[in-house]
């Protein structure tokens, strides 16, 4: 790949020299403008060590717009200018090069430094937060590190930076607004819902909401702070600041309520010895796929006060703190073909099917490409390079070809004009195409859902089965499976009497479900099976949920507007599934729950008291490795059940936001990671004690 890039050559003569610049310059350009990427990382850094090795050589010839040496690669200016510049960090990329320049920075200082701070190195947008007397101000962003964009539009949309602080003080906070990869998911689904232009990754996704002034719909962004400075005018409080070591800084702004990096899950810790500092790095790096958001290195700074006085700064970079990168989860691949498939719920996606690729440790095959209009938009062809972006919870996407690289042998790529499943309609009146047929079109996929261990549970009744009632017309959704006729299923082939007696007294019992499975079983958009829990404890009948507007929906936890409407729009096309599962007898309550949630009051559900008293009340559970003792019986859902009877929150993956590990036999990173993040581990026996009542 490099070899296609051309970048793996020394540069050769001043004609290869400013070549080399102008495509760095470009690329810095789209990546600090709209977050887009012409070049992935990896590439970018080579070619900028390369453009900095010719300089070296040929001090004479240095281009005044050479990236090198200048924050952001001299790509963007602002208006609003930073009382202290905001800089950038130099690079290291192997534990060698960490420690050459450990040493190096020593030999300047003439001692050795008096400890380390190591953290996450944070893949989004570096902004100054400014506080007044407590009140969030102003936002500005980096820009050329003299000045940046005023982007005050934001304040109230940035997870983790409060209006206003626990103390009245004015202080600058810096730090990295981003999206995490919940919040970029989310973002996809309204951005493709209005316009249909989702982010290509969470970076853009950032870049592009932060800039945003009047869209119609608002995406929440996540803030962690890693450094904080003192009004110019209150001598006092700038001062205090700068005689503390850094992790007292981030300490103080932590304890005014602002989120740090701390918070991401993969800690701040110092360390006195440079081999701690190496594990430091490594242990992060070992967490970066789980944390949900994006990391491309580890910071690591030198701590006290007097260690960073004293090594002070170049014109671009502390010499005191240095980046540790990580490689890059934006690859450049190529595009081999595009597969349409039809999913359960009749959306109509297209999926590309890539040269393998190794992200991050995976080998990536396949990505997303959202949409047809998306795939006009990004302006791809068949055969092209592209650049693929893969990190941690995202899922593989597609961004955008690389022109540069284009040969004339690429082609177009089809878009069908009939549905790929059933040859029918296509209804292109939404960013997402949907078969005119709906469920109906891959009823198989929707009924196989349906009747799926976390819905209805109907085990004996396998793909085969379905496939042979929907082909013989007795069903055409899964309602109408209450409704089946011993004749009827009798007179399918390989199906005896006994088979058929079994299979309907196993339909019968599913009858019986808790709603919060019945609604499962429905598979509307935008909701699982926790999501359906929490609709069906919530609204506690299904008449319940079907009675709520848009603004009632919004009072489950994680349902925002564009969520809500989804759910409503397709509880609508389901009228008249779940007209028949009531006239078959369904079950359309849910146990335990009780029904405030009548239409107009919006409250309901257990009374909060009640939460309140459960065990696991305001906590969060994650379980991994296999169960033993009297949890062993239970499938990962059925746990994750009792733990949300016990009034707990579940999670499948270990964050600092993590109150409780249940760790089993073979328990592997998550028991580590939780170890490494203070969490409290438990046994499933241990647990098990605890929850019994709910067992
Ligand atoms: S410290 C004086 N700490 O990385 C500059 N920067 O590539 C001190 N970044 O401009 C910066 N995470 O926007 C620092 N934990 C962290 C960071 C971090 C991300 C960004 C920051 C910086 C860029 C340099």
């Amino acid at each position: 790949m490099t070899e296609a890039l051309g970048l793996s050559t020394v540069l050769g003569d001043e004609a290869a020299y400013r070549q080399a610049v102008a495509e760095a310059v470009a690329a810095a350009a789209a990546y600090y403008g709209d977050g887009s990427t012409a070049l992935d990382d990896e590439a970018y850094d080579r070619l900028v060590r390369r453009v900095a090795a010719y300089e070296e050589a040929h001090p004479g010839q240095v281009a005044p717009d050479s990236p090198t040496g200048k924050v952001a690669g001299g790509a963007v200016t602002g208006d609003v200018p930073h009382t202290v510049p905001m800089l950038s960090l130099d690079n290291v990329f192997s534990p060698e090069e960490l420690t050459a320049w450990a040493a190096g920075l020593e030999r300047r200082l003439g001692r050795p430094v008096r400890a380390w701070s190591v953290e996450p190195k944070l893949d989004g947008l570096a902004v100054a937060a400014r506080y007044r007397e407590g009140r969030l101000v102003q936002l500005i962003t980096r820009g050329d590190g003299a000045a940046g964009e005023d982007v005050s539009h934001a304040i109230g949309t940035i997870v983790g930076l409060p209006d206003r602080l626990a103390e009245p003080v004015s202080v600058e906070v810096r730090g990295e607004v981003m999206m995490t990869a919940a919040q970029f998911e989310a973002a996809n689904l309204v951005r493709v819902e209005h316009e249909g232009t989702p982010f290509s990754n969470p970076r853009s996704g950032a870049a592009g909401t932060l800039r945003a002034k009047d869209r119609p719909y608002t995406v929440e962004l996540t803030f962690f702070g890693y450094g904080a400075l003192g009004p110019q005018r209150d001598g006092e409080l700038a001062r205090r600041l700068e005689e503390s070591a850094h992790s007292e800084v981030m300490e103080f702004v932590a304890g005014l309520g602002v989120q740090t990096t701390t918070a991401t899950g993969a800690g701040m810790t110092t360390a006195t010895t440079l081999e701690d500092v190496q594990r430091r790095v490594e242990e992060i790096a070992g967490l970066r796929t789980g944390l949900g958001l994006g990391i491309d290195g580890i910071v690591v700074k030198a701590d006290a006060a007097a260690d960073q006085v004293e090594a002070g700064f170049s014109s671009r970079a502390p010499r005191w703190a240095i980046a540790y990168k990580l490689p890059a989860v934006e690859k450049i691949t190529r595009l081999v073909e595009v597969e349409w498939n039809v999913g359960r719920t009749g959306v109509i996606a297209p999926r590309a099917v890539l040269e393998p690729v190794q992200i991050d440790g995976t080998t990536v095959t396949y990505a997303t490409l959202h949409n047809a209009a998306d795939i006009a938009r990004r302006g791809l062809l068949l055969g092209d390079h592209v650049t693929v972006y893969k990190a941690g919870d995202v899922i593989p996407r597609v961004e955008a070809p690389v022109v540069h690289l284009r040969t004339g042998a690429e082609t177009p790529i089809a878009i069908p004009d009939a549905c790929p499943r059933c040859g029918g309609d296509v209804d292109t009146s939404q960013q997402r195409w949907r078969c005119r047929q709906g469920r109906l079109c891959h009823a198989l996929a929707s009924i196989s859902y349906a009747v799926s261990r976390d819905a209805l549970d109907i085990e004996s009744l396998g793909r085969t089965r379905i496939e042979a009632m929907l082909q013989a017309g007795l069903i055409a959704d899964f309602a109408d499976l209450f409704t089946l006729d011993h004749e009827a299923v009798l007179g399918l082939e390989r199906m005896g009497h006994t088979s058929t007696t079994n299979l309907l007294a196993a339909i019968e019992a599913a009858k019986t479900k808790p709603l919060n499975k019945v609604f499962c079983a429905l598979g509307v958009q935008g909701t699982g099976r926790s999501m359906s829990r929490r609709i069906a404890r919530h609204f506690a009948t299904m008449d319940a949920i079907r009675a709520a507007d848009i603004d009632e929906l919004q009072q489950v936890e994680g349902i925002g507007p564009e969520r809500a409407a989804l759910i409503a729009a397709e509880l609508h096309v389901l009228a008249p599934v779940i007209d028949k599962l009531a006239a078959a007898g369904v079950s359309m309550t849910e146990p335990g729950a009780t029904t405030g949630g009548t239409p107009g009051t919006g409250t309901d559900g257990p009374a909060p008291s009640a939460d309140a008293d459960l065990p696991l009340a305001g906590m969060t559970v994650v379980v991994t490795g296999s169960m033993t003792g009297p949890l062993a019986a239970l499938s990962r859902n059925e746990t994750n059940e009792l733990i949300e009877r016990a009034g707990g929150k579940t999670s499948s993956s270990v964050s600092a936001r993590t109150s409780l590990l249940v760790a089993g036999d073979k328990a592997g990173s998550k028991k580590d990671k939780a170890t490494a993040l203070g969490v409290t581990i438990t046994t499933p026996e241990d647990f098990a004690e605890t929850v019994k009542a709910f067992l």
